[in-house]
């Protein structure tokens, strides 16, 4: 899933995402709470019909980003309290709340409300971020009034592969639509992630989507997807695209290296995309040193067509039983 933070994919059109082969988008409760307020999105008819977008959408629950982005006043029982990085005004969220405003927005599916909590921290406060993500999420499942929209949960538990394993096990009993790991890319090793997620994945049913929350590079993905993951979010398309870099075959380019300069061939004469079957490297390169918007669109739908490529082949190979074969590469950890 490309990342919609604020009902849009940065830069990009809905038609263009759609050309990307991109088919989910995530936006965030967070966000769209602060602004414009899930009262506009309710009204506008729901977050399809306000930004354009008819394929599926998932919202995030705003814990996340609350612990991530803003001025904590306090985690208690009943939920968290923060200053508004927009005016310093106090909001409180609870599972109730969250689950509220998603109701509001409208999208497919949507996220419990959950604790995520700090790396590093101790294995007790991290227990008690799994233990109290689980009560949070009877009271989200209390509180979600649309049987239209999928509840997933998600697992907690840092690094402790035991807690891991606890959290699962609580959450399945809840019988959920599907289930999402997060509380990964936190900080920690990136060699525990894989860790994470194959003590995890096994113990989520496989007849349901599972979901690692913001990860995405493709050693990432692929060593996910060989544990059993299916749905990903990240925001490093987009964002790479901002920063001027290019993903071609696994590498990261930044088009604003002098080598780009007087390079008339394609970015990747492979790639489907409109970037690449339109323009050339020196014209990407170009916009880039002016500072012209157009470099971060395209730039954008390359990047996004390149990494839900990327998913794609994954499934093509595992239909043909080559994926372990075709991607040893990615399987293995970084050199
Ligand atoms: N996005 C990335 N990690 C997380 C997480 O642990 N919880 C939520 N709600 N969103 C995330
Ligand atoms: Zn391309």
């Amino acid at each position: 899933m490309p990342v919609g933070t604020l009902a849009n994919v940065k830069t990009v059109t809905p038609d263009q995402l759609q050309g990307t082969g991109a088919q989910m988008i995530l936006a965030n409760t967070y966000h769209l709470h602060l602004q414009p307020g899930e009262g506009i999105v309710e009204r506008a008819g729901g977050l399809h019909r306000f930004m354009g977008w008819s394929g599926p959408i998932l919202t995030d629950s705003g814990g996340f980003q609350v612990f991530s982005l803003s001025d904590m006043r306090s985690i208690e029982e009943s939920g968290v309290s923060f200053r508004s990085p927009r005016d310093g005004q106090v909001i409180h969220l609870s599972p109730e709340r969250a689950i509220a405003i998603q109701n509001a927005l409208g999208a497919d599916v949507i996220m419990a409300f959950d604790e995520c909590a700090p790396y590093p921290a101790s294995r007790e406060a991290i227990e008690n971020a799994a233990d109290r993500t689980t009560r949070w999420l009877e009271r989200c499942i209390k509180a979600h009034e649309r049987a239209d929209q999928a509840l997933f949960g998600i697992v907690q538990g840092g690094t402790y592969l035991d807690l891991r394993q606890k959290s699962a096990r609580s959450l399945v009993e809840f019988d959920l639509p599907g289930y999402a790991i997060g509380g990964v890319s936190v900080g920690e090793p990136p060699e525990l992630i894989e860790k994470i997620v194959q003590a995890t994945t096994p113990l989520l049913p496989k007849d349901k989507p599972r979901y690692l929350m913001g990860v995405g590079t493709y050693r990432e993905m692929a060593q996910a997807i060989a544990a059993g993951i299916d749905l990903f979010d990240c925001v490093i398309p987009t964002r790479l695209a901002r920063h001027g870099n290019a993903l071609v075959r696994g590498e990261r380019w930044n088009l604003k290296n002098n080598r780009f300069r007087k390079d008339f061939t394609p970015l990747d004469s492979d790639c489907p995309c409109y970037a690449c079957q339109t323009f050339t490297r020196a014209y990407l390169s170009h916009l880039l040193r002016s500072r012209e918007l157009l470099a971060y669109t395209l730039l954008s739908i390359h990047n996004i067509t390149e990494l839900v490529g990327f998913t794609q082949k994954i499934r093509q190979a595992i239909i043909q039983g080559t994926f372990a074969q075709d991607f040893r590469n990615w399987l293995q950890p970084a050199k």
